[in-house]
């Protein structure tokens, strides 16, 4: 080459030239990668945030061309001493965004409108930094190229792409590898909490490092053991007064030994009778009003429910079917760098697809439980205790077919003078139960929720009496 210099001028030029072209979706350097998933104001967003988010894709699987969406928000106040928190929905197939995000725990919540967003208040960014993902593909804005994963999602594959998109997560985001880290969710997050938990300390064993540090996990209303929830379940249906006695005693002799996911007809028929006896009530929050709106609510664990009630002042049953209107708009999508060419053609907040044609589902995790007690993570169990679908008593139920010694007894935790639920501490684990909410915990009782978190990271008991603040205002 006669002129080195101007060659390498050339290249450099070509070089700039190509970043600029693949720059505008996609880079090959994780950090700049991380600039670009940077949100900006969204479109119904008219406040002003005092933290970073981003939102994005992962690619976890390059032969198949699997990519999950995450939207990951920065605490609001000192962000680089605060511990990063990953949230997970269940379903399955039910997006962490649609519910996570934008109904529990999540900064951006949706007004009644569909187009407008409205700051929450009790956001766990107060406390961490919190990380949604949408997982496994088929679910919210996480797809595969190859259709047919999309009908062969289960356990063991989304236990294994979240552990590679975490490890391309902290690579994209450097400034928190290392950084003390919890794995939440709700649910049938039940399964996926303790199997990614479990994944990530054998990630960590076999590679001799401490890639992911781990420090614990969290569930509520999770689905833990068949057995047990549905003896819980079927128990606490009757109790509430919900169902008959004839049909708790077939419910007993005819689903006592079924999977969940893949029921007998049988068993399936007898959940129809059950869930008809129900009514139009909510069964994912029994004492409050159900939407009155057509919701795309995918119940999972009852059958469809009819949807007829009236409408509370305060709290909104149908915020489900304000994320609906929100998420598909396009220029939601675009600014959250969602890719439309590839992305479920239709924001749903859960996929029938994915849940219906769900492949692995083991018929218990405590066995996961045990073997990860003694690795020292701080593992919490939680529990709304006006859920029908899985609730306090299946947790119970669980819990004690672990046999774990108890350290502190069972009490009532407080919150301002009142009780805000109830909590067991045993050896290797601490129960607690958050009075008056139903299975999405944050959307029932925000207040609770935000005192149940603070006490999880801190690894502090829930307050008792005396520790009220003496003031409030
Ligand atoms: C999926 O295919 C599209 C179109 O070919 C491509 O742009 C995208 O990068 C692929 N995604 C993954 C994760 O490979
Ligand atoms: C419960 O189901 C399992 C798995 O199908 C089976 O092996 C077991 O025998 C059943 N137990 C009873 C008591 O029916
Ligand atoms: C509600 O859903 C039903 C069935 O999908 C549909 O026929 C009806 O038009 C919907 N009503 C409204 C008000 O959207």
């Amino acid at each position: 080459m006669a002129n080195p210099k101007g060659a390498f001028f050339l290249a450099q030029i070509l070089f700039i030239l190509i970043n600029f072209y693949l720059g505008n979706c996609f880079s090959t350097d994780p950090v700049a990668q991380q600039k670009l998933d940077r949100v900006g104001k969204l479109p119904g967003q008219n406040f002003n945030v005092n933290f970073a988010h981003y939102s994005g894709y992962v690619t976890v699987n390059e032969d198949s061309g699997r990519a999950l969406f995450y939207w990951f928000f920065e605490a609001a106040e000192d962000p680089d001493s605060k511990p990063l928190v990953l949230w997970l929905n269940g379903g399955p197939g039910c997006s962490s965004i649609a519910y996570g995000e934008a109904e529990e725990i999540g900064p951006f919540h949706i007004n009644a409108d569909g187009k407008s967003l409205y700051l929450n208040p009790y956001s766990w960014n107060q406390v961490a930094n919190i990380l949604f993902l949408d997982s496994p593909v088929g679910v919210g804005f996480s797809y595969s190229n190859t259709s047919s994963d999309n009908f062969n999602n289960g356990d063991k594959r989304t236990a294994e792409d979240n552990l590679q998109f975490l490890l391309k997560w902290f690579e994209r985001f450097p400034q928190f590898r290392g950084r003390d880290f919890y794995i939440i969710g709700e649910s049938y997050g039940g399964h996926y909490v303790p199997q990614l938990s479990n994944t990530v300390v054998k990630y960590n064993q076999a590679t001799g490092k401490k890639a992911i540090n781990l420090k614990g996990y969290m569930v509520g209303n999770a689905l833990t053991d068949d057995y047990n929830d549905r003896l819980g379940i079927f128990q606490f249906m009757w109790s509430a007064g919900l169902i008959s006695d004839d049909t708790y005693k077939l419910l007993n002799d005819l689903c006592d030994n079924e999977s969940f996911i893949h029921s007998s007809s049988s068993c399936e028929k007898m959940l129809d009778v059950a869930s008809e006896e129900l009514g139009n009530i909510d069964p994912y929050s029994i004492y409050t009003p159900s939407c009155v709106a057509n919701v795309s609510q995918s119940n999972w664990l009852l059958k469809k429910m009819r949807t007829v009630g009236r409408i509370g002042e305060k709290y909104d049953p149908c915020t489900e079917a304000h994320s609906v209107v929100y998420f598909n708009q396009p220029e939601v999508q675009n600014a959250l760098h969602v890719v439309p060419s590839v992305a479920p053609a239709k924001w749903e907040t859960c996929s029938e697809v994915v849940n219906t044609h769900w492949r692995d589902s083991p018929r218990t995790v405590l066995d996961i439980y045990h073997e990860l007690m003694p690795s020292g993570l701080r593992i919490w169990i939680f529990s709304g205790d006006t859920d029908a679908v899985i609730p306090v008593t299946s947790t119970r139920y669980s819990i004690d077919a672990l046999k774990l010694p108890t350290v502190k007894p069972w009490r009532a935790w407080y919150e301002e003078g009142q009780v805000g639920g109830w909590t067991q501490e045993y050896a290797g684990l601490t129960f607690v139960s958050v009075r008056g909410a139903g299975h999405e915990v944050p959307l029932h009782q925000p207040k609770l929720a935000l005192t149940l978190i603070k006490s999880f990271l801190s690894g502090r008991s829930m307050p008792t009496l005396e520790q009220i603040p003496l003031s409030d205002s």
